[in-house]
């Protein structure tokens, strides 16, 4: 089965952001880590990342279309996105939040999530592992 794992602003540089925070793989090594643990739970994982916010609006619209599955990592949309809500509710398919920090135990300005009240759950805290943790959600709801 298909799922789309979205990826949104700045997470294409985990190379240079804060390590101590986001952990030491690169992105192109978080996608590795992702498609891998997806295909070994019988998953199709197409990983994206934008920094643009039409642009995910566009791929939540298609799943939508398609009732595909969706996690997502919003990035600092998580905080603000009225539009990217938005186009989540429109989902037909499950939707997991997912963080690698925990946002929670960060700036007051990251414990709103505009996203959590159409998720069908939220996973933060655990690193690259937080995909994983949510991809396994996902294979439960499936089953
Ligand atoms: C993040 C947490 C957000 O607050 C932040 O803006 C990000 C990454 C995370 O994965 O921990 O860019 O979503």
């Amino acid at each position: 089965m298909n799922v789309l794992v979205i990826n949104g602003p700045n997470l294409a540089r985990l190379d240079i952001r804060d390590s101590s925070i986001y952990g030491n793989l690169s992105y192109p090594q978080l996608v590795e880590y992702i498609s891998k643990a997806a295909s070994g739970l019988g998953f199709t994982a197409d990983v994206r990342q934008s920094d643009d916010e039409s642009t995910i609006i566009g791929w939540l619209h298609d799943a939508a279309d398609s009732k595909t599955p969706v996690i997502i990592n919003p990035a600092a949309f998580t905080h603000y996105s009225y539009a990217i809500r938005d186009a989540a509710a429109m989902l037909k398919g499950p939707l997991i939040e997912v963080h690698l920090s925990n946002p929670l135990s960060r700036e007051e300005f990251r414990h709103t999530s505009v996203i959590s009240g159409v998720a069908t759950g939220t996973i933060g805290g655990f690193g690259p592992h937080s995909y994983v943790l949510a991809l396994m959600a996902l294979k439960d709801l499936k089953a």
